[in-house]
């Protein structure tokens, strides 16, 4: 019972220091295949709270494709081992049937408009399944009144940590909601579950992406005008590489950003991409002159 065994730990916290802060419980949610971005994310929990608990769960909800459900990573082991050395205290990874004891949930979460655009285009029904499950995870890990309640997600997945925070908003989730900075391998690749499919080939155009990304940010630092025309068709060029969208877009409401008005506010340019058989994401914050 994993309520019981938060409530436990979060109790021997405030045992331990009686006129403290009242102790805290931080919460990691991952769908396993875990890498260092996701190490960043509990670390992150461990550093801020008391009691860490990360969970590991391929939520077939947020999967249009089966075949891509089917090959999704699962190393639990392996999982286990990375959280541990990250200092998580509990780990919960439920079952298929532990999530959803009813079968397919009847009620469910809508990311509205938020969940149709960009990735949610591409992939229908995949915000609705991915704040479903996100809402179950967020109540199931709901401490008592006592503590302080954050939850880590990693900006990697732009949209998903923008519509979980309006989900928060809206909703009124009793949760302060962290986003976490991209992990990136050492040339530049944000580091992704699905990055273990790529070829060498693939692996070496997938640079593209973060290349392009860069470059954008790096034009607005030297006062230049980014221009999005030039990175999609930049991207378009490699051979191994086929561009989806490449948008400028609103960091909280994913609304698109007019190409006049990249250095105004704060501009999301987020891009997807399939390489190979895999659709990988990757985003960077402009910055603001
Ligand atoms: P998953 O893809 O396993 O990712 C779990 C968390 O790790 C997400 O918050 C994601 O943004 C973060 N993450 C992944 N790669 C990262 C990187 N390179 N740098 C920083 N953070 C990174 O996202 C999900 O699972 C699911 O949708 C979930 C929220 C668990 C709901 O099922």
């Amino acid at each position: 019972d994993l309520r019981a065994a938060t409530a436990d730990l979060l109790e021997r916290a405030r045992a331990q220091r009686p006129a403290g802060p009242r102790p805290s419980l931080g919460l990691v949610p991952t769908m396993g295949g875990l890498h260092a971005g996701h190490a960043s994310l509990a670390r992150a929990a461990r550093e801020a709270n008391d009691v860490v608990v990360a969970s590991v769960f391929v939520n077939p909800l947020q999967f249009g494709d089966p075949a891509d459900l089917e090959r999704y990573p699962r190393t639990l082991d392996d999982d286990l081992r990375l959280l541990g050395g990250a200092g998580v205290d509990i780990v919960f990874a439920p079952s298929v049937a532990d999530m959803y004891p009813g079968g397919e949930p009847l009620v469910r979460l809508s990311a509205g408009r938020m969940g149709e655009v960009l990735e949610g285009a591409s992939r229908p029904g995949h915000f609705d399944g991915m704040l479903t499950v996100v809402s179950k995870l967020l109540n199931l890990g709901l401490p008592g009144t006592a503590a302080e309640y954050h939850a880590y997600f990693g900006e990697k997945d732009a949209q998903q940590l923008a519509i979980i925070r309006r989900m928060v908003l809206d909703l009124n989730f009793p949760v302060a909601i962290e986003g976490v900075a991209i992990v990136r391998d050492d040339d530049g690749l944000a580091l992704s579950s699905r990055n273990r499919f790529l070829g060498a080939e693939e692996r070496r155009g997938a640079l593209v992406l973060s290349r392009v990304l860069h470059g954008l940010a790096e034009d607005v630092r030297s006062g230049c005008t980014p221009d999005l025309d030039a990175a999609r068709a930049t991207v378009a060029a490699e051979a191994e590489v086929d561009l989806d969208y490449l948008e400028a877009v609103d960091p909280a409401s994913f609304a698109p950003v007019a190409e006049g008005a990249l250095t105004a506010a704060p501009v999301l340019v987020v891009v997807a991409a399939r390489v190979g058989a895999v659709r990988l994401i990757d985003n960077v914050l402009l910055p603001t002159v």
